[in-house]
């Protein structure tokens, strides 16, 4: 990555931002939030040593920043400078709240949750994204640089650089799925939210699937010219490339980490705590969000233990799921279903030394997370629609004992990769039910075969390989 970015700048965008600092009582802490893309691209810009721009969200995140709002992160082995930039509530309430997640994700995940369309927030998101240009044109200022723009929240953002800026190299990265045309078209500023991605240079999205639903809906709407071969759309004369790169996990980290005595030790403490010995353990990791198919798993779960009942007080189910943009009505009610469901199974099935379902509702750290995933028999990704899932990334990565069993959604983006999980269509709750079982009954050699060709396939294709390949990618449009 260092090879190909030269003496170039590399600058990354986001909304939600690596590092959020917060107070416990007087003192600053540093936490890291829960969010797929900002735990991808932390080791990549680790190694790059660029730039990060990203909303303070933290309540602590003034106290730590400079005159120009300017951060040295990881603060205990600063490696990239984390640059803020301050949002007003109303702003957020707009921009976040309301336009990215009550209008772009439900928009752009078929999950069945209605896109809420109001002015007033598609407004704010024109505002929060010309604020969020005039930080990156400030950092770089006239240096050459590479821009990497992250995800939905900015969508307009690379069309307002290129304004200004029309010789800087800049690309964004889509970590959630696009919805075919007919369901974009719905949505009252599609022509500027398209021109505004078209303003890149290079967009990139998980699969092909994405790539061709994203040609498809410019074709449609903007009446764009589309060459599907070279994989590019042109519009009011300026090309864009549209490729995919399937993000990943750091396997080798992950990995190592997964074998490590802190980890051992974790296991057995969880063990003991949770009663796990001698049980098979299913886990679930998920923040609380109606696309990740929470209670559709549950669901499933409770019709394997009423259909295959020679398992009710062997198996144990943990759902981590971590609270998630609580302040929308959607979410708030994902999080009561899914309440609702576990203490249903329970007191249907469970005795008082056998609990079949057990949430944890707190954030988890590295090491936790890393023992939950050893300590599984199966692990459960059934996302109704999601770019990837690194969830299903992660659980590969972890076994290094190469055992435990994957079920996975058709509909996340990691489907098109992992091949060898037990696929599962979750909105089918029986066919899902049998699945479990499937997965419970599955033979160790073909446990053992299924997870080494997974991990060969994580393995080969970790965050570093998708973060070079996309750079590689920007620096020959760069050099062209
Ligand atoms: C998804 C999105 C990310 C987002 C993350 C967490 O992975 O693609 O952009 O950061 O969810 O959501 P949040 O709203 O807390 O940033």
């Amino acid at each position: 990555m260092q090879r190909s970015l030269g003496d170039r700048l590399f600058l990354v965008v986001s909304n939600r931002e690596p590092y959020v600092h917060g107070f416990s009582g007087k003192r600053i802490v540093c936490q890291r939030p829960v969010s797929g893309l900002t735990e991808a691209l932390d080791p990549v810009l680790r190694a790059a040593r660029g730039t990060w721009v990203a909303h303070g969200s933290g309540s602590a995140d003034r106290q730590v920043t400079d005159a120009h709002d300017r951060v040295k992160v990881p603060s205990e082995n600063p490696e990239y400078t984390l640059r803020r930039v301050w949002l007003s509530d109303e702003e957020v309430a707009g921009h976040y709240r309301g336009f990215s997640n009550e209008v772009m994700w439900p928009l752009c995940h078929i999950a069945f949750v209605p896109p809420v369309f109001r002015d007033t927030d598609w407004e704010m998101y024109r505002k929060v994204n010309e604020k969020f240009a005039r930080a990156v044109l400030d950092e770089v200022g006239d240096r050459p640089a590479v821009v990497l723009v992250q995800d939905y929240h900015l969508a307009l953002l690379s069309r307002l650089i290129k304004a200004q800026r029309p010789r800087l190299v800049v690309g964004q990265f889509w970590h959630i799925p696009w919805t075919p045309y007919e369901v974009f078209r719905t949505c009252p500023w599609r022509e500027e939210l398209l021109a505004g991605l078209l303003g890149n240079d290079l967009l990139g999205f998980h699969t092909p699937a994405y790539c061709e639903n994203f040609l498809d809906t410019t074709r449609h709407i903007l009446r764009a010219k589309v060459n599907q071969k070279a994989a590019s759309v042109t519009h009011q004369g300026r090309p864009t490339l549209v490729k995919p790169f399937p993000i990943s996990v750091d396997f080798a980290r992950l990995s190592e980490e997964a074998g490590t005595e802190a980890v051992r030790q974790e296991m057995a403490r969880l063990s003991r705590e949770l009663n796990l010995a001698g049980k098979l353990v299913g886990i679930g990791v998920d923040r609380l969000d109606y696309t990740k198919g929470i209670p559709q798993r549950l669901q499933a779960l409770g019709r394997f233990l009423e259909n295959f009942p020679a398992y009710r007080g062997r198996v144990v189910f943990i759902q981590a799921g971590i609270p998630s943009r609580t302040d929308i009505e959607s979410y708030q009610e994902v999080g009561r279903q899914v309440h609702e469901l576990a203490a249903g199974i329970n007191s249907r099935y469970g005795s008082s030394s056998w609990q079949p379902v057990l949430l944890m509702t707190g954030q988890l750290s590295p090491v936790a997370l890393s023992a939950l995933r050893r300590l599984a028999s199966f692990c459960v990704v059934s996302a109704l629609h999601d770019g990837m899932n690194l969830v299903a990334k992660e659980f590969v990565a972890s076994r290094a004992d190469e055992d435990g069993v994957l079920i996975l959604s058709e509909f996340a983006g990691a489907a098109a990769e992992l091949k060898e999980a037990v696929l599962v269509n979750p909105f089918a709750i029986g066919e899902f039910a049998v699945k479990i079982n499937e997965a419970l009954e599955m033979s160790e050699t073909e446990r053992r075969r299924r997870m080494k060709a997974m991990r060969a396939v994580v393995a080969g294709h970790s965050i570093y390989r998708w973060a070079a390949s996309i750079l590689e990618q920007l620096i020959s449009l760069a050099e062209a």
